[in-house]
């Protein structure tokens, strides 16, 4: 199988996953508790929480609270880490957890800000999840006001990247994806980290974000969403051990 077609299966399985929402993201659960995202992606998260033991992780978007709780109980096991929840709406029935600390209002919002900038003083590695509103200003707010407190070495992990036909729902308009092209146009500090994509299906697809210890310049198309398509071209070339045939 060619780099081409391995993307396209890739992406043909990537929007059956998705399209089965009822039976697949939308019915998925980590200790009894209801998480929006895709398994793979989880055990991506546990790989960088394992690397970058992060002090304090910081989400956008708790919903019912399982993904904080899959996050909490990672720390448990690594013995480190507290998780700071952020969500517009409250919804009773979310995981208690000691490590979790739930706030309400708009992730962006100077409130919420001043909260998280109180929470993040002084801590060692800090590490952000974006998974609230998924519309591009939203989003490239959100990476603006967050990305200071991404320590140097850590993840700015910017959620659902596949919305506006990448490649899932082509009809949503501007989103993650878009926002994140906008945002490393005009940063160097950040760069997609493709080995976070190794699983092949992520919904989170050019959304791994890694702070750089220092600010290098990017690889020539690193930054836009042709460059993207040319990395996961790469990736089903890794994927398959070989140069073109599988
Ligand atoms: C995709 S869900 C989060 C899913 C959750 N992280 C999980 O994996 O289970 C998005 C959440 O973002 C919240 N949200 C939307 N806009 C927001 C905003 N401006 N600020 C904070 N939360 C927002 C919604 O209320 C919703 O609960």
């Amino acid at each position: 199988m060619n780099p081409a077609e391995t993307s396209s299966l890739v992406d043909q399985f990537h929007r059956l996953y998705y399209g089965r929402r009822e039976r697949t993201w939308g019915n998925t659960f980590w200790l009894g508790h209801h998480v929006l995202k895709c398994p793979l992606d989880l055990w991506t998260y546990q790989e960088i929480l394992h690397e970058v033991q992060p002090e304090l992780i910081i989400e956008t978007g708790t919903y019912r609270g399982g993904s904080a709780l899959f996050l909490a109980s990672i720390s448990d096991l690594l013995g480190r880490g507290e998780i700071l929840t952020i969500d517009s709406a409250h919804q009773s029935g979310r995981p208690r957890h000691r490590r979790i600390t739930y706030l309400t209002g708009s992730s962006t919002s100077d409130k919420i800000l001043r909260q998280v900038r109180r929470r993040a003083r002084g801590k060692s590695t800090v590490l952000v999840i974006l998974d609230s509103g998924h519309g591009k200003d939203h989003v490239l707010a959100e990476l603006y006001a967050y990305a200071p407190f991404v320590t140097p070495g850590s993840y700015l992990i910017v959620e659902d990247t596949n919305l506006n036909g990448h490649p899932v729902e082509s009809d949503h308009g501007p989103g993650p994806a878009e926002a994140v092209a906008e945002f490393l146009e005009r940063n160097d500090v950040f760069v997609q980290d493709e080995r976070r994509e190794k699983f092949l299906l992520t919904f989170n697809p050019g959304g791994y974000l890694e702070k750089r210890e220092t600010a290098t310049g990017s690889a020539a198309g690193s930054n836009t969403l042709r460059g993207r398509l040319r990395r996961h071209l790469r990736l089903g070339r890794r994927a398959t051990g070989k140069p073109s045939s599988a």
